[in-house]
């Protein structure tokens, strides 16, 4: 790994779904520890590309580099291996398992495992994961009892148990309350400057963040890229997304907020 070689970097990948193109040679590099929010209208390709980037689609053309190598081909557990882990906008949690146990599952990694993580301690690190979004009460039961906030809590749960180095929310604030929005705001803000959660990194993770609440978006993240019809048409700061025409156009003006 040379040191001059980007964190992530995304060259020109493109998906198609059939005359559909979702993904449209997409080019971006995201820095070690950076904040990135990934905006734009429904059906703007957000999700395909970072379906893409974890490798549980296949990419068309274009490639995908992570701390130097190329995983435009890698099996989404390798990537899992080299520290991206991701949240979906569907959860899908084992729901007859307690909820310590769907964490648990995560911390089986062999990402996890390398760094000497035994199972006498999966426990204790589940456990913190859960503690980290807040639904450490519940660990014991199982996950069908959670609501819709708690389950994407369980989602970024079993995400950070896995250590990423680049961690991709989709939605997170999806379903939440203002309340809940807030809490998850505030985990989010904590797991980025390295916190608790730290331990094997001494900073937090790189995020992409997808979110369609603007507000709060922009007071997590430090630069917004932005997808119209599969293509990045802006890429900036927070202050330049909200004043960018175009964007304002294509996402604030089609009631995106
Ligand atoms: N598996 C699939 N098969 C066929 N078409 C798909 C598939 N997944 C996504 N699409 C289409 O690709 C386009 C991009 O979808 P995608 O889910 O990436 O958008 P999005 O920006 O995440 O939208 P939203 O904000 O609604 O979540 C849409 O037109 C969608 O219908
Ligand atoms: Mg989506």
């Amino acid at each position: 790994m040379s040191h001059a070689s980007p964190f992530l970097e995304v060259e020109r990948l493109t998906k198609h779904f059939g005359g559909l193109t979702a993904v449209n040679s997409v080019t971006f590099q995201v820095a070690r520890g950076q904040m990135v929010g990934l905006i734009g209208p429904n059906g703007a390709g957000k999700t395909t590309l970072l379906r893409l980037i974890t490798r549980i689609l296949k990419a068309d053309s274009g490639k995908v580099r992570f701390k130097g190598r190329d995983i435009t081909r890698a099996k989404p557990w390798d990537v899992v291996n080299m520290g991206i882990a991701g949240t979906f906008q569907v959860t899908r949690p084992f729901r007859r398992l307690p909820i310590i146990a769907n964490v648990m599952v995560a911390c089986l990694s062999p990402r996890a495992m390398k760094k000497g993580e035994w199972v006498k301690t999966i426990d204790a690190r589940a456990m913190d994961a859960l503690e980290f979004v807040g639904i450490s009460d519940l660990a014991r039961e199982p996950a069908s009892c959670l609501s819709h906030g708690d389950l994407r809590r369980l989602e970024i749960a079993r995400a950070i148990a896995t250590d990423p180095e680049l961690l991709l929310l989709d939605e997170p604030f999806s379903g939440l309350n203002p309340a809940e929005t807030e809490l998850l705001a505030k985990s989010i803000r904590r797991l980025h400057k390295g916190g608790r959660f730290g331990r094997l990194h001494s900073e937090g993770p790189a995020m992409i963040i997808i979110e369609h609440k603007l507000a709060e978006l922009m007071k997590i993240v430090d630069r917004v890229i932005v997808l119209d019809f599969g293509e990045l048409i802006a890429d900036g700061s927070p202050d330049e997304i909200v004043k960018n025409e175009r964007v304002i156009e294509a996402c604030i003006g089609k009631g995106v907020t």
